[in-house]
């Protein structure tokens, strides 16, 4: 019977087609159940293997691209300030720029020492106010050239046969001294030139007039006894520091640790 049924269903008359229809459905429901749940358990099955194998932060990773908000930026690991500069140095001096000509103005009568402009006025009018309590303030240098620095320690070195350390005690190396601001002079006292640019300086009155009263005019001493930079004292070596380029020049990240 269910051979016929299954293999030649167009050969059965029409009026009774319906009656073996519904006998096929209550038959094949089981059938149809199991291939159902099946199919079913089949799919949750694949579902739960996909989710298995989703990474933990897919979702995260899916909201993240689909975000227009800007990617969050890792912060770099702060680089540590040092505390104290790293301060370039040969022999305890410091570099310096030299000063352009078109800035620097003469301040003796034959041109020949001249100072930056600010500072040769300065100068000048420190000098008429010393000049008018008796003191004769002598200038002996002024601006320098990088190459005339050179000459300075290279060949006097030689001519004294002098340690290159010990001649930089005394003397800065080119590109090193404070003569080539146009800020800084050396000052002798006119009635007292045995002295000059030597430490007896410190004992004429063009020195204690100084001490009293330079700052008025906004210089001071470069190289007091057991400065930091550890040049020799010189009391005949001044320095302009009325400006911000003449204070930037000498004081912008210049500490140096006392020896
Ligand atoms: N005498 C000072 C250090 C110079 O040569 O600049
Ligand atoms: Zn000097």
């Amino acid at each position: 019977m269910s051979e016929i049924w299954w293999g030649n269903m167009d050969d059965i008359p029409e009026a009774l087609r319906d009656s073996p229809k519904i006998k096929q459905s209550s038959r094949q429901l089981p059938i149809f159940l199991v291939g159902s749940l099946s199919g079913l358990g089949l799919l949750l099955l694949i579902a739960i293997v996909l989710l298995s194998r989703t990474p933990p932060n897919r979702q995260e990773n899916v909201s993240f691209r689909a975000t227009p908000t800007p990617t969050p930026t890792v912060e770099a690991t702060p680089t540590p300030t040092p505390t104290t500069e790293a301060i370039e140095n040969v022999l305890g001096h410091l570099p310096y720029q030299q000063a352009p000509e078109s800035e620097l103005k003469p301040i003796t009568p034959d041109d020949r020492i001249r100072m930056r402009q600010t500072a040769a006025e300065e100068f000048l009018q420190m000098q008429a106010s010393a000049r008018a309590a008796g003191i004769i303030l002598t200038p002996i240098s002024g601006f320098r050239t990088v190459e005339e620095q050179n000459r300075l320690f290279f060949q006097v070195k030689q001519q004294r046969n002098q340690e290159t350390r010990k001649r930089a005690e005394v003397s800065a190396p080119p590109g090193y001294s404070e003569h080539h601001t146009g800020y800084a002079i050396d000052i002798g006292d006119g009635r007292s030139p045995g002295t000059n640019l030597s430490v007896s300086f410190e004992k004429t009155a063009a020195f204690q007039w100084l001490q009293n009263n330079a700052n008025r005019y906004s210089f001071e001493l470069s190289f007091p006894p057991n400065n930091p930079q550890g040049v020799s004292y010189e009391p005949w070596h001044w320095r302009y520091v009325g400006d911000r380029d003449s204070l930037e020049t000498f004081y912008k990240a210049r500490e140096l640790k006392p020896q």
